[in-house]
């Protein structure tokens, strides 16, 4: 152990990585923060523990340098099956529910493992879907596992697995779902590896939800064993900010170690048999408002400008409301508004936007309907309501208003990328890579259609036109200031995006 390193030192060191990573290393564990530490500057080459610390601390700290203290200080542990009772009740109540539902309207599902380790939580969920769902192919289904530790998403995405991963499943599992490849070594079958898209996301820093990342509109969430290892105030605000990320009525799955935060989370506990879930459904107005103005929050819900952390789901559009108002440059039929006073159609339109930024959407939507339909129509108001309706999963109705954005001014390659990401929700690619290349015709410098339309072929085995799309978007990202906001990326900053671009082109240039 390194003797300079000071307790003072080591307890500041522990504030910045609660900030970086959401972990929390308090005096029982700051043994293991050492130990992490330490490991690090071996790998990283930075001199000693304390030349190391100080050098990460003085930042700025490259991607490859935080991957491996990531990687140095996370637990990792998770095996196929982990809660066998949460699965079940997926399984026998809340997936059959769901599905019933859905047969009627968009066949679409959103199931997403937050903190997943190296896939195995996501994996289940994959398999546990496709036998309530035989049909499963003709739905559109997305199942999410992210995590902030890339080397375990690789290990995720090669879908191969020893004995100790299966030390808590059911034994058909194994026996139905995967291949040996070699002593000891079983890999999963490729229909259910195909199911389970994986990504980097750290729950401490990047924005959630958004449609950039696909962490919108989600069923379920499983996050288990993650935010026990976050300090308090982080802790509170994934699961906050999680809520967010659900479709009204979606579920959450924790573990019962997580559950003093599950309950102060806004969620709805549900007691079934053997396990506690949990699930979104409206809240009130009045306790939102309590949430919200609550200190413990004030990070959960900042000011939009704060890139690194708000909730990142509609770019500011009210500045531009508003003086297209005043300047009664309105997109559609109808008279204009007087500026004199508070404007009506103003005020409305930003408690609509505070009531989407704050999960309330069914308030969002009905306000803006009103609007919509009212004598002075404007786009910004249409493209809120796809926005809103894209948000709790309403895939339809979102379309629709993408339609009627799209009427009032195709002109905006914004509403082409709005519409693309939908399209792609619905698992419509062709038509969403068509969405993109009309954003990039209007605007050939569109960072994130060059990047959505860069994932999207390499979803679609399109190697050369991912690398070319990938590349543009890392040359394009090159050009601006690392904290600079992306343009409509929801609070995106161009550094960051750089980075998980950066790590798609690599695996693209060896692929
Ligand atoms: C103990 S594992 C849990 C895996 C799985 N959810 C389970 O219950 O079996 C915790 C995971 O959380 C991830 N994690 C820790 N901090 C994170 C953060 N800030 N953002 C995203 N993932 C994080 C770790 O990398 C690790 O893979």
């Amino acid at each position: 152990m390194n003797p300079t390193l000071t307790d003072d030192l080591l307890s500041r060191f522990s504030g910045w990585v609660a900030e970086q990573m959401g972990l929390h290393f308090g005096p029982e564990r700051r043994l293991d923060l050492q130990r992490g530490l330490e490991a690090t500057s071996r790998e990283l080459g930075l001199g000693d523990a304390d030349a190391c610390l100080r050098r990460l601390m003085a930042g700025p700290v490259g991607k490859d340098q935080f991957d491996v203290l990531a990687r140095h200080l996370t637990v990792g542990e998770t095996y196929f099956y982990r809660d066998q009772r949460s699965l079940e009740i997926l399984e026998t109540e809340l997936l059959p529910g769901l599905i019933q539902s859905r047969r009627r309207g968009e066949r679409c599902l959103r199931l997403w493992s937050a903190g997943c380790a190296t896939g195995e939580e996501a994996y289940s969920m994959a398999i546990l879907l496709s036998r309530v769902l035989p049909d499963w192919s003709d739905w559109a289904i997305t199942v999410l596992g992210t995590d902030i530790n890339p080397r375990a998403l690789e290990h995720a995405q090669q879908g191969v697995y020893g004995e100790w991963s299966f030390r808590g499943a059911p034994s058909w599992l194994k026996d139905r779902y995967f291949q040996p490849v070699a002593q000891g070594r079983y890999r999963l079958i490729p229909q259910i590896r195909r199911m389970v898209t994986f990504a980097t996301l750290n729950l401490a820093r990047d924005p959630y939800p958004s449609l950039l990342n696909n962490t919108n509109a989600m069923d379920v969430i499983v996050c288990r064993n993650v935010v026990m290892y976050f300090s308090p105030d982080q802790a509170r605000r994934v699961l906050a900010r999680l809520r967010l990320c659900l479709v009204d009525g979606g579920w959450l799955l924790g573990s019962p170690t997580e559950g003093l935060y599950l309950t102060e989370s806004g969620l709805t506990a549900v007691h079934f048999p053997g396990a506690i879930l949990y699930r979104r459904t409206e809240l009130t107005s009045a306790r939102d408002e309590g949430l919200a103005a609550e200190p413990d929050f004030a990070h959960a819900v900042p000011a939009r400008e704060n890139s690194r952390h708000g909730p990142p789901m509609v770019p500011d559009v009210s500045g531009d409301l508003r003086s297209k108002t005043c300047l009664g440059q309105e997109t559609g039929r109808g008279a204009e508004l007087p500026c004199a006073g508070p404007d009506p159609v103003v005020t409305v339109f930003e408690r609509a936007l505070e009531d989407h930024r704050l999960g309330r959407n069914a308030e969002a939507a009905a306000a803006l309907e009103r609007l919509a339909e009212g004598p002075v129509q404007r786009v910004e108001v249409f493209d809120l309501l796809t926005r809103v309706y894209a948000d709790q999963g309403h895939l339809k109705a979102a379309l629709h208003w993408s339609d009627r954005a799209l009427a009032a001014d195709r002109t905006d390659p914004q509403h082409h990328y709005l519409r693309a990401t939908i399209l792609q929700e619905l698992g419509q690619s062709e038509q969403a890579a068509a969405s993109l290349q009309r954003a990039l015709y209007l605007d050939p410098d569109f960072v994130l259609a060059h990047f959505t339309l860069g994932s999207l072929a390499r979803r679609l085995g399109q190697v050369a036109s991912a690398r070319r799309h990938l590349n543009n978007a890392l040359t394009l990202l090159a050009a601006s200031p690392p904290d600079a906001v992306v343009p409509g990326s929801e609070g995106v900053t161009a550094g960051r995006l750089r980075e998980i671009v950066a790590a798609m082109a690599a695996q693209e240039a060896v692929a």
